[in-house]
């Protein structure tokens, strides 16, 4: 049996999955007449928003309405990347969801109008319907005849029954390979896919139960299949649209969508599947799957990818486009104009907004005692709220970075639990922006290029303290940081 041995073991490779800035978020938390639950999913508070987002998520699921746009905006840390993300987990898994950072679209090898355009083919799903013959039965004999020589071709035969009927299949080399690679022997029940050559073991029959005395845990008993061995089955496969075009390019060839490395694809190519895909649609064959396209950050656009957007959005096979900004009135990128979130006003009013608020207290202690259970760590009821504290006077994102941090130090000391000392010694250690910029004010003459006028200096520290990106809306005049020794004086209140 020298060929068997040859045949690897392919064994499952347990995922792991490392922690994001997301990963706690499941799905929008809804109930069934779309109210946002307080806590659920991994979603706290931004009741307005999640309803928004789950009317969105109907809209999707219906598939018949083209075109939609949606802005999600609000300040930073307000949880509008988070809304996306439920809203892509929520989804069923065959409709396509494109997540694209606005800043992705300027690159070397892609023009700006290429990589929109694929983001927009890679979010519209073609449903293939197709039948395929299948032939099922339980294996009740697999010769193989090896040649005397040891090389050639290897022949066969597969001896398959159901209840009624019996029949001898002849085996070539592939298949043989395919039925060696599985293991399959007398007693399995198989099917085998005769296109595809795909076969896959069901289980074991029941009527053979008494002949396996050694047997794992996992081995699956099932009855010895009826009717004919020869079956039709209808399958579904959804593909993307880009999928189609990048198999279809000859450039290309199927193996970039492995490397991602696909390059321009030829306008010809994409309308020539385009009336393809159009006519399957009307034999029945395909549908069209609108999915959605999420554009962060999409005041890094400019006023060519606004175009290009506007008229996208009127073909009739768009997807739903959500976008997210924090910018307030600011210049519209390529432009001396200004703009509300940096968008034009021809795409804005296109648009359905969705604003995002920041959070309370309590919100804000529900999220990161939610992200303390994602990253494993234990911490005190004291210092979540000296956590939360922090999270009101600096920012939401900046009290999640402390957590783990905070952890580290606790298990250093051999500790189990966070304690408010360990939170004091993180804070110390890194500082938010508030602090950062309080540190530059007063040295900022030691630092290299330093401009010196400090107008950039007072942008920032507004930002810090309102918590808001948004300059040009909110009154820019320069608060006045609390210095570096706030915390230290606080502390003794908590
Ligand atoms: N309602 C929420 N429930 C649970 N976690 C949240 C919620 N809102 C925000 N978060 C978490 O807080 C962090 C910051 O939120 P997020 O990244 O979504 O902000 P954003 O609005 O996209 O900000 P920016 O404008 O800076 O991109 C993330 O880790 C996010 O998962
Ligand atoms: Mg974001």
């Amino acid at each position: 049996m020298a060929d068997l041995s040859s045949v690897q073991e392919v064994r499952d490779v347990t995922k792991v999955d490392r922690i994001g800035a997301h990963s706690h978020i499941r799905g929008l938390g809804l109930d069934d007449s779309l109210e946002p639950r307080k806590v659920s999913q991994g979603m706290v508070g931004q009741a307005q928003a999640r309803r928004a987002a789950g009317v969105i998520l109907e809209m999707i699921k219906e598939g018949k309405i083209a075109g939609r746009a949606i802005l999600l905006a609000g300040q930073p840390g307000t949880g509008k990347t988070a809304i996306a993300q439920a809203i892509s987990k929520a989804m069923d898994k065959d409709v396509p969801f494109t997540m694209l950072a606005g800043s992705e679209l300027y690159s070397h090898e892609l023009s700006k109008s290429e990589a929109l355009t694929q983001a927009f083919r890679r979010s519209i799903g073609v449903r293939i319907k197709e039948e395929t013959e299948l032939i099922e039965g339980e294996v009740v004999e697999l010769v193989v005849d090896r040649p005397a020589t040891g090389s050639g071709q290897k022949v066969g035969q597969l001896t398959l029954k159901t209840t009624e009927m019996e029949t001898v299949y002849d085996l070539g080399g592939k298949m043989i390979d395919s039925l060696i690679k599985q293991k399959v022997a007398a007693g399995d029940v198989v099917t085998i896919d005769k296109a595809a050559g795909k076969v896959t073991v069901i289980g074991r029959s029941f009527a053979r139960a008494r002949d396996f005395d050694a047997m794992g845990p996992q081995t699956k008993f099932v009855q010895t299949p009826e009717g004919d061995i020869q079956k039709r089955k209808e399958v579904v496969h959804t593909v993307s649209l880009h999928e189609i075009d990048v198999i279809n390019s000859r450039s290309q060839g199927f193996l970039a969508l492995f490397s991602g490395d696909t390059g321009e694809i030829k306008p010809e190519v994409r309308e020539q599947i385009n009336v393809k895909v159009a006519e399957w649609r009307e034999e029945g064959k395909a549908d069209i799957v609108p999915g959605v396209l999420f554009i962060d950050e999409v005041h890094m656009l400019d006023i060519e990818c606004f175009a290009f957007l506007n008229r996208a959005l009127e073909n009739t096979m768009a997807p739903v486009l959500i976008m997210a900004t924090n910018r307030g009135i600011t210049n519209i990128r390529g432009t001396h104009y200004k703009s509300p979130h940096g968008i034009p006003l021809d795409l804005l009013d296109r648009t359905l907004i969705v604003p995002t608020t920041e959070y309370s207290q309590d919100e804000l202690t529900q999220i990161l005692k939610i992200r303390c259970e994602e990253e494993d760590v234990e911490m005190t009821d004291e210092a979540l709220t000296l956590l939360t504290s922090i999270a009101k006077q600096t920012s939401l994102r900046y009290s999640i970075q402390l957590i783990t941090a905070a952890n580290l130090v606790c298990r250093k000391r051999k500790g189990t639990e966070v304690e408010k000392s360990d939170l004091r010694q993180v804070y110390s250690l890194f500082q938010d922006l508030e602090r950062s910029v309080a540190f530059l004010k007063e040295y900022q003459q030691q630092f290299l290029f330093d401009e010196g006028d400090g107008s950039a200096l007072a942008a920032a520290s507004a930002a810090a303290t309102s918590g808001a990106a948004n300059a040009a809306t909110s009154n820019a005049s320069a608060t006045t940081s609390s210095g570096p020794t706030a915390m230290e004086d606080d502390d003794d209140d908590l």
